[in-house]
């Protein structure tokens, strides 16, 4: 396919978007009136939440991006190996799609790449620039919410398929639910599927403690950003400031939690709908799950795929893995 048609496949995205207001609200006043109060972490990235997301990747602190990136430009050669017989990549939560350029370089012969994420702004404008880049790869934009079953029908060409999640965006799962959603997503990819993944590794708690509670406060105003966007697309009259930024180190279930913390009891409204709060009552916003390879190679199995490779860096802060579906 030419760069001319990669274009126009660029401008008609498409688009299966559950992610609609309604479901925003939705989640969020279930999430409220639940004990104790949560609001799903996929809601942190309007486009002020993943301009904040970004400058988190670049901080000192934050080890995973720069981690992975080294990882996967490390192992170019030994991951394309992976790709050599030309498969459609398909990128879940695509975001700025940088990561995957080490692999389309590395393997030229892919028979697509399918690029999946709800922002479709972002997507479109990251896809176009992709199908110049790579001429030679069809590139397939597809607007939907990756948490919700992945649907390929009609949109993809036929052929064995290879999903590549980086980031260790699994570690917001709890492991019950990313058992669910690596099963569902060997269903949805087919015969011989293969997966491409970026898992962050248990390391002690002050290097996570750290890497989640910047110096400089970033990780604070994306998790705050949060009320923000209540506010301003739900119409919430959150006291930004009566709200502060907690995350520690959840050891006995291996993860990171970050929380919202109310300074003082304090009521707030959303859509004619009134939440109190304690003083020190938070609401809990994400979890990042951190995995022993061998706890990850043995969820995997439970979901039907196979660990074949794993590629890490020399302080095993964080591993990118190849698995194959059963
Ligand atoms: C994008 C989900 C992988 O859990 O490390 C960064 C999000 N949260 N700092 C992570 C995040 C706080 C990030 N993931």
């Amino acid at each position: 396919m030419d760069t001319t048609a990669n274009q126009a496949l660029a401008l008609s995205a498409v688009r299966r978007p559950s992610d609609a207001p309604a479901a925003f609200l939705n989640d969020v006043l279930a999430g409220l009136a639940a004990v104790p109060k949560a609001i799903p972490a996929k809601y942190f990235y309007d486009q002020e939440g993943s301009r904040l997301f970004d400058r988190i990747c670049d901080l000192d602190e934050y080890y995973p991006t720069r981690t992975e990136v080294a990882i996967l430009a490390e192992n170019r050669a030994a991951i394309a190996a992976t790709l050599s017989d030309s498969p459609i990549l398909i990128e879940l939560g695509a975001g700025s799609t940088t990561k995957v350029r080490h692999l389309l370089d590395a393997a030229p012969g892919l028979a697509a790449f399918v690029a999946v994420d709800i922002s479709g702004e972002h997507l479109i404008a990251a896809c176009a620039a992709l199908a110049q880049d790579y001429p030679a790869v069809p590139v397939i934009p597809l607007v939907a919410d990756f948490c919700d079953p992945l649907r390929l029908d009609g949109l993809v060409p036929e052929g064995r398929r290879v999903a590549f999640f980086p980031g260790s965006t699994i570690g917001n799962l709890t492991p019950g639910q990313a058992e669910t959603f690596l099963r569902r997503l060997a269903a949805a990819l087919g015969p011989g599927a293969g997966l491409i993944i970026g898992v962050d590794l248990e390391k002690p708690a002050a290097i996570l403690e750290a890497a989640y509670d910047d110096a400089s406060g970033v990780t604070a105003a994306f998790n705050l950003n949060l009320l923000r966007r209540i506010n301003r697309e739900l119409g919430g009259d959150f006291a930004v400031d009566a709200f502060h930024h907690r995350a520690f180190y959840n050891a006995p279930e291996k993860r990171v939690e970050m929380h919202l913390a109310s300074r003082r009891a304090q009521r707030v409204r959303i859509n004619g709908r009134t939440f109190l709060f304690e003083a020190g009552e938070t609401i809990h916003t994400e979890n990042s799950y951190k995995y022993g390879l061998d706890c990850f190679a043995a969820l995997a199995a439970r979901a039907g795929w196979t660990v074949t490779e794993v590629w890490t860096d020399p302080a095993r802060l964080f591993s990118v893995q190849h698995l194959t579906a059963a």
